[in-house]
């Protein structure tokens, strides 16, 4: 399968991405993942959208499709993928067809993840995360066994530095401005699917299981 996962920041893209890359063996593409990891090795990716990064804007489109460019060519991502925080334009999503056309493959499903701006700043500012393997705990809503400590291999967590009230509102205003109109785009595509992602975790897999098995 070739998912889209689109919505906005703290809807849980990020939470139910590893649960349907096992389930269906896909791989995980999380463009904001991919350039966190290029920001912390300080590459010349990193250091061209740090700035962008840390003012809740979004990094420029030609950065972010050379980025799925280069990863959809991995060998694992030939059987299917998730595309998680991608693509966020229309112009990336453009670019993404484009690229798809070229192996003759389309998008199966995007997913919707529906949510009021509301709930998102307690979500995002309970939020603390494993860097290496991605794993994400909630202070409320998904605690680690120990405190600031991952479950699985006993490592710090750490929280994302725009993971504040403050420049979270830039990035919900990126998401009503530049991204809701590729919701648009997929709709008149008839690809989406509605999900209720203010739903406690486990409902949302449900709702998720739900679609692709349809
Ligand atoms: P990115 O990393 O993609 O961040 P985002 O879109 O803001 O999304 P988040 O990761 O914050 O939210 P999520 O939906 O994954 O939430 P999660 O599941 O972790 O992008 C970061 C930056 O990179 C951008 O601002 C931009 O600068 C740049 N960038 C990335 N992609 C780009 C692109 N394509 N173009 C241009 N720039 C780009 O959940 C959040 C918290 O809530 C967690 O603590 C979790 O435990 C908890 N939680 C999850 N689900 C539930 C639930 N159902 N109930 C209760 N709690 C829950
Ligand atoms: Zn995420």
């Amino acid at each position: 399968k070739r998912l889209i996962l689109i919505g906005p920041p703290g809807s849980g893209k990020g939470t139910q991405s590893p649960i349907i890359k096992d389930e269906y063996c896909l791989c995980h593409l999380a463009t904001g993942d991919m350039l966190r990891a290029a920001v912390a090795a300080k590459t010349p990716l990193g250091i061209k959208a740090k700035e962008a990064m840390d003012k809740g804007e979004l990094v420029s489109d030609d950065l972010v499709v050379g980025i799925i460019d280069e990863a959809m060519k991995k060998p694992s991502c030939q059987k299917g993928f998730i595309l998680d925080g991608f693509p966020r334009t229309v112009v990336q999503a453009e670019k993404l067809d484009e690229m798809l056309q070229k192996q003759g493959a389309k998008i199966d499903k995007v997913l919707n993840f529906a949510i009021d701006d509301a709930i998102l700043e307690e979500r995002i500012t309970g939020r603390w995360i494993h860097p290496s393997s991605g794993r994400t705990y909630h202070t409320k809503f998904a605690p680690p066994k120990v405190p600031g400590v991952d479950d699985v291999t006993g490592e710090p967590l750490i929280q994302r530095k725009d993971d504040t009230a403050a420049v979270l509102k830039s990035r919900l205003e990126a998401f009503h401005r530049q991204t809701e109109p590729v919701i648009g785009y997929y709709k008149n595509k008839g690809a989406v699917a509605e999900l209720h992602a203010e739903k406690s975790p486990k409902e949302v897999t449900a709702e998720v299981q739900k679609v692709l098995s349809s």
